[in-house]
């Protein structure tokens, strides 16, 4: 099923799977040329630091999240791999920053961080604010629920009523703000705490990219993934976010994404990270 039209998932939610459009706003084709004179350089600036600084949220298993190796909190991720993949390709070190979801964008923009790594979809809106690489990573997204739950849950319809727990300033709490009452919605900053509000009974559900309810799932006791409500986005994915006008820095990015699939090596990272989560 093709759907054309944006945001009002509630019309077609009657069938179990549910495409989301993030098309149709008209400026899909406004590109990044006509910004590529005012910061043509962001390449060198970064080359001449000697470091890329990237931001990230990590409580995002397996994309980015904390895991103390040798007595040392570290942040890894199959994000983070190919951030280090990214910053050896330019020759630099890598430094990673760690915040608020919702804060990256800003972050970017006050160039605290050269570049988003956090699973982040580039949205139209977003495309304002930040140039996008390409795709790297593909997924859909699931609800999970406290074990128990998951039969009953078929259709969006289904969690009307239900306390929804999604992350702040993601594409998912527009989701669930396209599809119920903002009553019934809990932004967090983190998924870590949405996933321990969900065990403690403070939301029922809580939307995610499918890896990260995976993980989640196989790594908390009492909690399942509502295995027949499968939301797909056809424009969705993850991208690396840098600020707008970097064409230079924007061409190597994309270099970088294109060997990394090319050896298919970002399949693999997901497979090693997968081990590190406890
Ligand atoms: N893909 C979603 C978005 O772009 C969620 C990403 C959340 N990432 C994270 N590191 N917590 O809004």
């Amino acid at each position: 099923m093709k759907v054309g039209i944006v945001k009002k998932l509630v019309a077609i939610a009657a069938a179990s799977v549910i495409a989301i459009g993030m098309v149709g706003c008209g400026n899909s084709t406004k590109g990044n040329k006509e910004n590529t004179s005012s910061n043509a350089s962001a390449l060198q600036a970064i080359k001449s630091k000697g470091k890329l600084v990237i931001g990230t949220s990590a409580d995002y298993p397996p994309y980015e999240f904390h895991k103390e190796i040798d007595g040392k909190d570290q942040i890894v991720g199959f994000d983070i791999e190919i951030a280090k993949e990214m910053a050896k390709d330019l020759g630099v070190e890598l430094e990673i920053k760690d915040m608020a979801f919702d804060g990256l964008l800003v972050a970017l923009q006050s160039d605290k961080i050269d570049m988003v790594f956090a699973g982040m979809t580039p949205t139209d809106e977003r495309k304002q604010n930040a140039d996008f690489s390409d795709i790297y990573y593909n997924a859909t997204h699931r609800f999970v629920l406290r074990s128990g739950d998951e039969a009953g849950i078929t259709k969006m319809e289904d969690l009307k009523g239900k306390k929804i727990g999604v992350q702040k300033g993601s594409i998912q709490e527009g989701i669930a703000k396209d599809n119920f009452d903002a009553a019934n919605i809990k932004s967090l900053d983190k998924v870590t705490d949405l996933i321990l509000d969900l065990k403690n009974n403070k939301v029922d559900a809580v939307l995610a990219e499918q890896p990260v309810a995976k993980i989640n799932v196989e790594k908390n006791e009492g909690i399942a993934i509502a295995d027949k409500l499968e939301i797909t986005d056809p424009n969705g994915g993850s991208a690396v976010a840098m600020k707008k006008g970097s064409a230079d820095l924007l061409e190597q990015v994309n270099k970088t994404i294109k060997r990394l699939k090319d050896e298919d090596k970002i399949n693999q990272f997901v497979v090693d990270v997968n081990k590190l989560v406890d």
